[in-house]
């Protein structure tokens, strides 16, 4: 990628389309990127990830992380570009050793206990986190000037769950009995999380992010009252601390599977947009965009797989809802490996041509 955008992490940032939303105003056509834009779908991904030989080993390394996260920006030229890293990143800096198995998703030392959550090295997580900022320099240097990026990091709730759980579970009864047995036990974990992800994130933005996404994947499986103390509270807790340091930062949250509890979500964080799942119905996702929120998603990503004429249809759908609110383009989750790049294409095209 051409280095054209050496101005851009100068005093005066240049215009970026995608951050309209987040700060208030809509945009015809709406912005797009995609969940995991980066990853196995896309035949440069596939190579770089072997050079690198294992996915830490990826992230790890700000040169080829720069390179993967650029990619689809090159292909497809999405307005935003999402950091190549991964939430797992949290708990492997705090000393639990994350490793993924081929074919099998992360694995780690499962943490049940507080005995066990004392082994947690919070003080230790810089050098981590100072690698992966510095892949976030690198892409503020090599992105086109009027690409925004995001930082992310997973939620304290989700994260905790595959800390629990020691690798992702369809229900997290681990992370949840927890929760249940022993609730100032596990506080402890959770804000410990707060704590650390906040200068994760703070340290991103420094480095040059232009937004943030909070990934809270594994929402969806707490009742109302949990889903307060478990999601919202510390999702509060880091929106408040990030605003109190970078006032200007917008700030995403995706509780995937939150249904009727994501508006008081939106109400009780404070964040600017919400990323909304595959199952959010259309006139949910317009309600929401009432409450001074940008609201994205949410295309299911196997319309993605099988493309066509039912992929055009959703998308038209999903632009006639949200037109004249506050809409940022997305999936409802994460591309799967099987989608066919071109159907990407497809995707782009229709929603920049076909949205006037
Ligand atoms: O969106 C992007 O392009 C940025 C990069 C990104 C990755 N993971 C890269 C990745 C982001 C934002 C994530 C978030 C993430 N990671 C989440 C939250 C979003 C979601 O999907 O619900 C979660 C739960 C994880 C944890 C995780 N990482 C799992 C469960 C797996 C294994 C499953 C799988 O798809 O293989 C990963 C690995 C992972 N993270 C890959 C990528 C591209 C695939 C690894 C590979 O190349 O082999």
């Amino acid at each position: 990628m051409v280095a054209n955008a050496h101005a851009s992490h100068s005093t005066s940032s240049p215009y970026r389309r995608f951050l309209d939303p987040l700060k208030g105003k809509e945009l015809t056509p709406p912005p797009i990127w995609l969940m995991r834009q980066a990853g196995r779908y896309l035949p440069e991904y596939r190579a770089t990830r072997e050079q690198a030989g294992g996915f830490l080993d990826l992230c790890y390394s700000p040169r080829l992380a720069a390179e993967v996260t650029l990619q689809p920006i090159r292909r497809y030229g999405f307005d935003a570009a999402i950091l190549f890293a991964d939430i797992l990143i949290v708990p492997d800096a705090l000393g639990q050793s994350v490793r993924f198995e081929v074919g099998e998703g992360p694995r780690l030392d499962p943490i049940t206990t507080e005995k066990e959550l004392a082994r947690l090295r919070p003080d230790a997580t810089g050098k981590k986190f100072a690698i992966i900022c510095e892949t976030v320099q690198r892409l503020r240097q090599d992105l086109p000037a009027e690409t925004a990026l995001i930082g992310f990091c997973g939620a304290p709730w989700t994260v905790a769950t595959y800390m629990v759980g020691g690798q992702g579970s369809t229900d997290q009864a681990d992370a949840r009995s927890w929760a249940y047995r022993d609730p100032d036990g596990f506080q402890k974990l959770i804000d410990m999380l707060v704590e650390v992800s906040v200068d994760y994130l703070s340290g991103q933005v420094k480095a040059g992010a232009d937004a943030l996404q909070i990934f809270d994947s594994w929402a969806g499986s707490l009742p109302d009252n949990e889903f307060a103390r478990w999601v919202i509270d510390p999702t509060r807790a880091m929106v408040e601390a990030l605003k109190a340091r970078h006032p200007e930062i917008p700030i995403i949250g995706f509780p995937r599977g939150a249904g009727a509890s994501t508006a008081e979500f939106v109400t009780a964080t404070g964040v600017d947009g919400v990323s909304c799942d595959t199952a959010m119905p259309l006139c949910a996702m317009r309600e929401l965009a009432e409450l001074d929120v940008a609201v994205q998603g949410n295309l299911d990503p196997l319309l993605l797989v099988a493309g066509g004429e039912a992929l055009d249809r959703r998308v038209d759908e999903i632009l006639a809802a949200m037109k004249g609110r506050r809409h940022i383009f997305n999936l409802g989750h994460g591309i799967t490996p099987p989608t066919p790049p071109e159907n990407v294409a497809r995707l782009v095209e229709r929603v920049r041509g076909g949205a006037g």
